[in-house]
């Protein structure tokens, strides 16, 4: 077993990375992956949106980052083959760190160990370019890119394509761009359907067919600590994410969800 490890990268704010990544990460555990996420954000909401606080000082991905190996860091979830490592605003603090001493590799060392059993780590990175979203970027196979259907969707993605090339060309060469995932679509407006056009011109081929759509249960499902799977498994939200992890696994996957 040797995991693929995904970034969900926007150095924009609020676009769905974190939402992307709790519910990605469950419906691949519903899939049978043993999957581990990783909060590298101080925001901590991969951590209380799985219903669990924000660690100690110290604690979770800052320890991680410091050398802690990472089994004795993660926590299990609800979800039976989904772990979370948790992280809290101590991680801010690490963000100086590297940058009074940059090294890019830290993430990547700190996963070495967990790679060989699970299926799949996710990386749920800070809306920033910094040391930290530089870390996850070199440490993944992959990145997933979320964006919003709306008007600006596609400003600042030059910075975002550029970084990822810089670290293709620097510290990861095998880093892909695994897909843009559309967020926040709003199924009945002309301007979602438009945006969505617009980025699928943009990066041909690149576009996951799977949008997920505006879903109030989305936003919900963190209040009540679970993946939107586990608190709503009928909503429009829940089921766009078990087909986005469908159509990312290909024909990797056959089985039916539970
Ligand atoms: N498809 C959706 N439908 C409705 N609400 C959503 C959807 N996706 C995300 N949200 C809500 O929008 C807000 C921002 O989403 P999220 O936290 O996933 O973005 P983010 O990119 O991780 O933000 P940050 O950059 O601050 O880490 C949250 O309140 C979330 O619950
Ligand atoms: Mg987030």
């Amino acid at each position: 077993m040797t995991a693929r490890i995904v970034a969900l990268a926007n150095q924009k704010g609020g676009v769905g990375k974190t939402t992307t990544a709790i519910n990605l990460a469950a419906s691949l555990a519903l899939m049978e992956k043993m999957v581990l996420l990783v909060d590298f954000d101080p925001q901590g909401h991969s951590t209380t949106g799985l219903g669990f606080p924000k660690p100690d000082h110290r604690a979770g991905s800052y320890a991680l980052m410091k050398g802690a190996p990472a089994e004795a860091l993660t926590l299990s979830t609800e979800v039976p083959m989904l772990q979370v490592i948790p992280a809290g605003k101590d991680l801010a603090q690490l963000e100086f760190e590297l940058f009074e001493m940059p090294q890019l590799q830290v993430l990547k060392q700190g996963l070495a160990s967990a790679r060989e059993k699970f299926d799949y780590i996710l990386i749920d990175p800070p809306p920033s370019l910094g040391m930290i979203t530089l870390n996850a970027l070199s440490a993944a196979d992959e990145v997933i890119v979320p964006m919003p259907c709306e008007f600006f969707a596609l400003d600042g993605l030059a910075e975002l394509t550029e970084t990822l090339r810089r670290v293709q060309s620097g510290p990861n060469p095998g880093l892909q761009l695994g897909g843009i995932l559309l967020t926040m679509a709003e199924e009945r407006t002309n301007l979602g359907a438009a945006v969505a056009a617009e980025v699928r011109q943009a990066f041909p081929g690149k576009v996951f067919n799977t949008m997920i759509p505006r879903n109030i249960r989305l936003a919900e499902a963190p209040s009540h600590g679970k993946p939107v799977a586990f608190y709503d498994l009928k909503s429009k939200g829940a089921q766009a994410y078990l087909n986005l992890a469908k159509e990312w696994l290909g024909l990797e996957y056959a089985g039916e969800v539970r």
